[in-house]
């Protein structure tokens, strides 16, 4: 159509969705386009700020490499990702869930281990961490034969894709969960860290004058045929920036409880499982920093 006024756009626009054969992208596309006009229209987007925009976008994919995922952590950043979550666990969102950003950290593939064996693959000093999981159904049941992948980042709070010093895999490990839905592994306390900030999450941060650290947390990735598969993470109750997560990932069903022992620490944690759809979510990353 020739677009007479302002408003024509948005109608000339959402006139050519009936081409779309695919209802769900159909519905996914009207909106988009309903909200990103109305938000132009709302906050009269000036063209300077659509330019600032642009490149905003363009750097996301710039920043992006196999070993960092920008476009994840803005995502998180803006709250985004732990959105998606919460509405599509939990009973779709009524309940509480286990359920927590994958994040832009997890790579796929890491090796199979035996029961309660060491995610030690490099010297990492720090306090020993004994983890304990259960993984069960809705009713409380055991799972077995679950599969759950592990991640987390050193005690210096580097994931071993951005830190050089780190072995291949390092702190990374999948478990299968034992006749009783348990699963366990020895490593050391993470530490909370900061989210890189050279790109649009770093600009977002500033120009909010936001800090840029996450709580000190444990990933997991759980999978079994016949369940929802979920990410998750927990998160060490006495971290200072539990309030303030830069990815706003801390809800109150991730709380851990670290408890102190001659040893180090020791935490045990049960994750549910909703009945569902199993699927493997894409790895974000696929491998370490060059040299
Ligand atoms: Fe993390």
């Amino acid at each position: 159509m020739i677009i007479e006024t302002q408003q024509d756009v948005t109608d000339a626009v959402l006139g050519e969705m009936f081409r779309t054969p695919d209802p769900r992208t159909r519905e996914l596309l009207s909106s988009l386009v309903k909200h990103l006009h109305a938000f132009i229209r709302e906050t009269k987007l000036t063209e300077k700020e659509f330019q600032d925009a642009i490149g905003l976008v363009n750097s996301i994919g710039q920043r992006t490499t196999p070993s960092h995922n920008e476009a994840m952590l803005l995502s998180g950043a803006l709250g985004v990702s732990n959105l998606v979550c919460l509405i599509n666990n939990g009973a779709k969102g009524t309940r509480p869930t286990q359920a927590n950003n994958l994040g832009p950290f997890y790579r796929a593939g890491a090796p199979n281990l035996e029961d309660g064996a060491s995610l030690l693959r490099s010297a990492t000093p720090g306090e020993a961490l004994s983890f304990k999981g259960w993984v069960k159904d809705t009713a409380g049941k055991p799972i077995a034969g679950a599969e759950v992948d592990v991640w987390h980042s050193s005690p210096v709070g580097l994931y071993e894709n951005q830190d050089k010093t780190q072995a291949e895999m390092n702190l990374r490990g999948r478990f299968t969960t034992l006749a009783d839905g348990s699963f366990s592994f020895r490593s050391v306390k993470p530490a909370g860290y900061p989210v890189p900030t050279e790109g649009p999450t770093g600009a977002l941060l500033r120009a909010q004058k936001r800090h840029n650290m996450r709580p000190a947390h444990l990933h997991f990735l759980i999978h079994k045929p016949g369940f929802k598969t979920i990410a998750s993470q927990v998160y060490d109750p006495e971290d200072p920036h539990l309030e303030t997560d830069s990815q706003f990932g801390v809800t109150r069903a991730l709380i851990g409880r670290f408890e102190k022992n001659t040893s180090g620490y020791a935490l045990e944690f049960s994750f549910v499982l909703e009945a569902g759809e199993s699927w493997r979510p894409r790895a974000p990353i696929t491998e370490k920093v060059s040299a």
